[in-house]
This record gives C-alpha cells, sequence and structure tokens, in this order.
C-alpha cells in the first residue's frame, strides 16, 4: 500500500525531529563533559545513537511504501543547562513532546484509514513509554538528591553503565 501524501509529510517531520532530538542529546553530552559527569555524557551519546535509529526506522517505512524521504535542516539545539537536573528536565519535556508528535501521525493515518502504518506506529508508541519513563526517572532521582555531591557522582556512574 504505497504512503499517502499528507503521511509522508508528517512522517518526514518526525524523521527530522528525530535527528534533532539525538542533536538535543549530544548538547547535552558535551554539556556535561565539561561538568566532569562523564557517565551522564555517555549515557546522552547512547541516546543520540538510539534517536538516529528511530529517524531510519521512519526512513525506512517511507522507501518501503513508495515514497521519497525529505530531508530538512537540523535545528540548532540549546547547548546550555543552569544544572543537570534542568537538563534532565528538558530530556524529559523532549519525549513528552515526541510522544504527543507521534500520536498525531497515529490520528494522520487513522484518518487516512492507513492500516499499513500501524504495527510501526505501535512499535514507537511502546518505545515512547520507555523513554519518557527513563528521562523521568532520573530527573526525579536529581530531584530527590537535591545538593548531595556524592549522591550525583553515585548517580552518574550508573548511568556511565548504559550499554550501546
Ligand atoms: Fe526518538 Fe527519544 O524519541
Amino acid at each position: 500500500m504505497m504512503i499517502g501524501k499528507e503521511l509522508q509529510d508528517a512522517i518526514n517531520d518526525q524523521l527530522n525531529f528525530e535527528l534533532y532530538s539525538g542533536y538535543l542529546y549530544l548538547a547535552m553530552a558535551a554539556w556535561f563533559e565539561q561538568q566532569n559527569l562523564n557517565g551522564m555524557a555517555h549515557w546522552m551519546k547512547v541516546q543520540a545513537k538510539e534517536e538516529y535509529e528511530h529517524a531510519m526506522r521512519f526512513w525506512e517505512h517511507i522507501v518501503d511504501r513508495g515514497g521519497k524521504v525529505e530531508l530538512e535542516a537540523i535545528g540548532r539545539p540549546k547547548t546550555e543547562w543552569s544544572s543537570p537536573l534542568e537538563a534532565w528536565e528538558d530530556a524529559y519535556e523532549h519525549e513528552k513532546k515526541v510522544s504527543e508528535r507521534i500520536f498525531k501521525i497515529g490520528e494522520i493515518a487513522e484518518r487516512n484509514g492507513d492500516r499499513a502504518a500501524l504495527p510501526m506506529l505501535h512499535w514507537f508508541y511502546d518505545e515512547q513509554i520507555e523513554e519518557e519513563e527513563q528521562t523521568m526517572k532520573v530527573r526525579d532521582l536529581l530531584k530527590m538528591i537535591g545538593d548531595s555531591k556524592n549522591a550525583l557522582f553515585m548517580l552518574d556512574a550508573q548511568l556511565g553503565k548504559r550499554g550501546d
């Protein structure tokens, strides 16, 4: 089933947003490295790779269905944060935005009676639960530990163990 124009445009736009997401997380990685929080930087670099994979999943869906991938400019991400908590709060808010955007793509698919996009979109619905949960958890832990440098370094070490 050939992909329709409206859905193709929405998916191309999301493909761009996934690349932007990776770029934002790389910007956070750079900032964390400056703060000597190398574990958090590592976590963000792994996340950036995941975002690239998300973009490619959308890419493949368009191509498999006879559509055309259109690449747009990737926005400049924020580069400074006032605290690790602020950065993780941003990451969590960003993931919520990603979820909303993907739900909107689902609405477009439904409106167009496009059942072929549903398995791919369902994969993303599940993935977004995980993405929101991971960033929310670190945000909550940072709120809990407050000003404790010891706890911050322990959390940083923990996040540095994230596998590729
Ligand atoms: Fe690809 Fe983090 O959403």
